[in-house]
């Protein structure tokens, strides 16, 4: 791939972040610039000459920040609050981070003249009751200010609008990416607090225990496996003829919509042929519990989430091709492989 590019990847440590990096170095020759306050997934890429890593805290050193901004052709702002369990816990928190830690951001690729690819999030359509949720067409529809889940979709909601406002009224280059739930090695991490749902199905079955499946497991999901939406993300970067720019993307697998009883059900099928998982998996138990157990008041729940991709897919020359089967079986081998080299699993 050609031209730009010097990448700068805020928030590198994260799940989208260290692949992002890993596909960068593998399949380009673009520079990256990261800054995370965390560095344990980007550590075995600190020697590459063609990656530079600051470990700070994005909120506290902002001079660095604004420095970086100018230095670099494309800015990827990923650090953010994406765990459900957080948004009800810590709503404060979510918005602090990822709208108004990334604001600043943003307006330094207004004021230099950058090129921002902002992760905007499925959860902005919230319960909108389109069969697929369409990037230019779908209304988003999400509950009273007392249902505090919210709170993450409309950060980034009004994140969104002030990026398309600034594209239309100064000239901001820009493309917004919505990620339908991206699964892979690597998803959550411990410090973060709570994980999300593949992860926590596999660290119950990794310690033997019961799966919670929250009111009755009916709601679905499209998984999408981090394969393919690095795939997609590498040529919104490329931006060939700037096709990206101004756009928004959805990236998801629509043929990746299963129930989160079925993938509970899925993951537990495949256990016996991963032997660290398969140790403790006979004790499992698929227990129901409610949304008010397990997230307590505040939490409503999307039913069904399908996207849209017929856009992704022409202007990125872009096709999901990892199935659902294949998904789980390339996340199962990729745990397999770090808890064979004894290096501490997230899960
Ligand atoms: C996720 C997160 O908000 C973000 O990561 C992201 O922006 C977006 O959706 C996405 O990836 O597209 P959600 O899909 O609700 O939201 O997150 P999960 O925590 O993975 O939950 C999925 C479903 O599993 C929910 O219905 C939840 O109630 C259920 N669940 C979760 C269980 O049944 N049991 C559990 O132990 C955990």
């Amino acid at each position: 791939m050609q031209s730009p590019k010097k990448v700068l990847i805020i928030g590198i440590n994260g799940f989208i972040g260290h692949h992002l990096l890993q596909r960068i170095l593998n399949d380009t020759m673009w520079s990256v610039t990261g800054v995370d306050i965390g560095d344990d997934r980007v550590t075995p890429y600190l020697n590459d000459k063609r990656f530079a890593f600051h470990k700070a805290d994005m909120t506290k050193e902002r001079a660095l920040i604004e420095s970086l901004v100018k230095q670099s052709d494309v800015v990827l702002p990923l650090a953010a609050v994406a765990t459900p369990q957080l948004y009800m816990t810590q709503p404060l928190r979510v918005f602090e981070l990822d709208f108004e830690e990334n604001l600043p951001i943003v307006r330094h690729c207004v004021k230099y003249g950058k090129r921002v690819i902002f992760p905007s999030t499925s959860e902005v359509y919230g319960m909108s009751p389109d069969s697929e949720f369409h990037p230019d067409h779908s209304p988003f529809v999400v509950g009273p200010t007392s249902k505090i889940r919210w709170i993450y979709s409309t950060s980034k909601q009004l994140m969104d609008r002030i990026i398309w406002a600034y594209g239309r009224d100064h000239g901001l280059d820009f493309t917004l990416f919505r990620p339908f739930n991206w699964i892979g090695v690597g998803l959550d991490s411990l410090e973060a607090g709570q994980a999300r749902v593949i992860t926590k199905f596999l660290g119950n079955i990794l310690r033997g225990e019961d799966i919670l499946l929250v009111d009755g497991g009916i709601q679905r999901r499209s998984f999408t496996h981090i394969d393919d939406s690095m795939d997609a993300l590498m040529k919104i970067i490329e931006n060939k003829n700037n096709i990206a720019s101004s756009k928004i993307y959805n990236i998801g697998n629509p043929k990746n919509n299963h129930s989160i009883r079925e993938l509970a059900e899925m993951l537990l099928a495949l256990a016996p042929s991963y032997p660290h998982f398969k140790k403790q998996a006979h004790k499992v138990k698929i227990v129901d519990i409610s949304s008010q157990n397990h997230y307590g008041d505040g939490y409503q729940d999307v039913q069904n989430r399908t996207p849209y991709i017929e856009n992704t897919r022409k202007d990125l020359d872009w096709d999901p091709r990892v199935s659902m089967q294949d998904a789980l079986e390339r996340t199962y081998q990729a745990y397999m492989a770090q808890l064979e080299k004894n290096a501490p699993v997230e899960l």
